[in-house]
């Protein structure tokens, strides 16, 4: 069933990392003299041998890999070599094994985190909507929906395109037909005639899920050409695990890119944003001015740790993808406990089913339980909604004061 991801013992992750550390070059051993790189202050960070030895990670950490530039497709920088071969490996993983692409058929890299990956997909379609429909940056339209992350309206801003929202429904956090066509529409009055649309894999604030297939259905009854990302910066580690019947995956023609942030569910350290693309697009965002950098760059961030992709590809061998999967199995059943609670209690919230996001209305929580919990507004100003997410560390025993909070302030 999965093609590449096998549950890899403690020794064969050692000796994988370690041996793609030795097919990079070593800045103390080799005579590397023109990249302004180097490893890690040894004056700071610690080179002891014997420390570093059964520490693949921050062994990685020390010798300092630049992952600069894509390395799914063309040449990449050869002195770091070893360590983008995880990577490589890590992107395929991503598209094949969690997103149902087909073998090489996606290119991707390792981003900064999901705002990057996002403003990533978008700068790609714009080019390609710029070089294949001579579209004017005035005739591109972004679309997604009101719970969108502020990454697109940052992409927006800096890509000078303009943005439409699709309202969704209070209760539901649903796109209905009727709102994108409206959506649609509006923009299509300003002259937007080529559509980037963002979809959701659980929004920020709700964990809400976009259904594509109104999308679809209303830019094809337009004919109107457009390109489809999905923002799985929160979800891509989660939903398609808590659903696997889902269709936001390469399998779906219409999705051209997804983002998954390993950062966020996959527990990865911060700059481990998953940037996938069907292959054929992402020369659209190749700076060819990258003349020193071995293989051109097609990214948007230039210089990157390959600590970051070493971590995304040891957190998911060492799980292996049945551990991936109880590990969303039991999240998924704390979830249900506390919505179970919070039902009994008559408390209004919002939870996807497949969801580890419970998003509760102000009005049941009082600010100084928000603060003592750490619950997350909507909006600092004025919040309407609180949420809990339910992460490795909220366990029913956390959950359970909080619930006795609400309680008392109902009683
Ligand atoms: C759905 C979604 N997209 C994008 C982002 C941005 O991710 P980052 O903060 O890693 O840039 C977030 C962050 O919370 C998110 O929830």
């Amino acid at each position: 069933m999965h093609k590449y991801w096998h549950k890899k013992s403690e020794e064969e992750i050692k000796s994988r990392v370690f041996g793609a550390l030795k097919q990079n070059i070593n800045f103390r051993e080799n005579n590397i003299l023109g990249v302004p790189a180097s490893h890690l202050d040894d004056k700071v960070f610690s080179q002891d041998a014997t420390f570093l030895k059964d520490a693949p990670f921050i062994s990685t950490l020390v010798h300092n890999p630049n992952h600069i530039g894509c390395h799914t497709l063309g040449k990449s920088e050869h002195f770091f070599a070893g360590t983008q071969a995880l990577e490589r490996e890590v992107i395929e993983l991503c598209a094949v094994d969690i997103l149902r692409g087909e073998p090489g058929e996606q290119d991707g890299y390792v981003a900064s985190g999901g705002t990057e990956a996002n403003i990533q997909a978008i700068w790609v379609y714009r080019n390609y909507f710029q070089a294949e429909h001579r579209a004017h940056p005035g005739e591109i339209a972004i679309i997604c929906s009101a719970d969108n992350h502020y990454s697109m309206n940052k992409a927006a801003n800096l890509l000078s395109l303009d943005i439409f929202q699709v309202p969704v429904d209070e209760w539901t956090r649903e796109l209905s037909a009727a709102a994108i066509r409206e959506t649609l529409e509006r923009a299509r009055a300003q002259g937007k005639r080529f559509f980037i649309v963002v979809a959701n894999m659980m929004t920020t604030m709700f964990g809400s899920v976009d259904c594509i297939e109104p999308y679809v259905g209303e830019l094809q009854r337009l004919e109107a050409p457009f390109k489809i990302h999905v923002d799985g910066a929160y979800g891509g580690f989660y939903f398609p695990f808590a659903e696997s019947e889902n269709t936001l995956n390469f399998a779906n023609s219409h999705i051209s890119s997804f983002t998954l942030d390993a950062h966020k569910m996959a527990q990865a350290p911060y700059g481990t944003g998953v940037f996938l693309i069907r292959k054929g697009l992402i020369k659209y965002s190749n700076t060819k001015q990258a003349s020193y950098v071995e293989g051109e760059d097609y990214t948007l961030i230039g210089s990157r740790s390959g600590a970051n992709a070493v971590a995304i590809w040891m957190i998911l061998m060492k799980n292996g993808p049945f551990g991936w999967d109880e590990k969303i199995f039991v999240l998924q059943k704390r979830t249900q406990w506390v919505c179970d609670r919070l039902v009994e209690l008559g408390v209004q919230f919002y939870r996807h089913p497949k969801s580890n996001i419970v998003t509760i209305r102000s009005e049941f929580i009082s600010p100084d339980v928000a603060d003592e919990f750490g619950l997350v507004p909507d909006n600092h100003a004025i919040p309407h909604w609180y949420k809990i997410v339910v992460m490795d560390h909220v366990t029913v025993e956390k959950l359970m004061p909080l619930v006795e909070r609400i309680r008392a302030k109902k009683d």
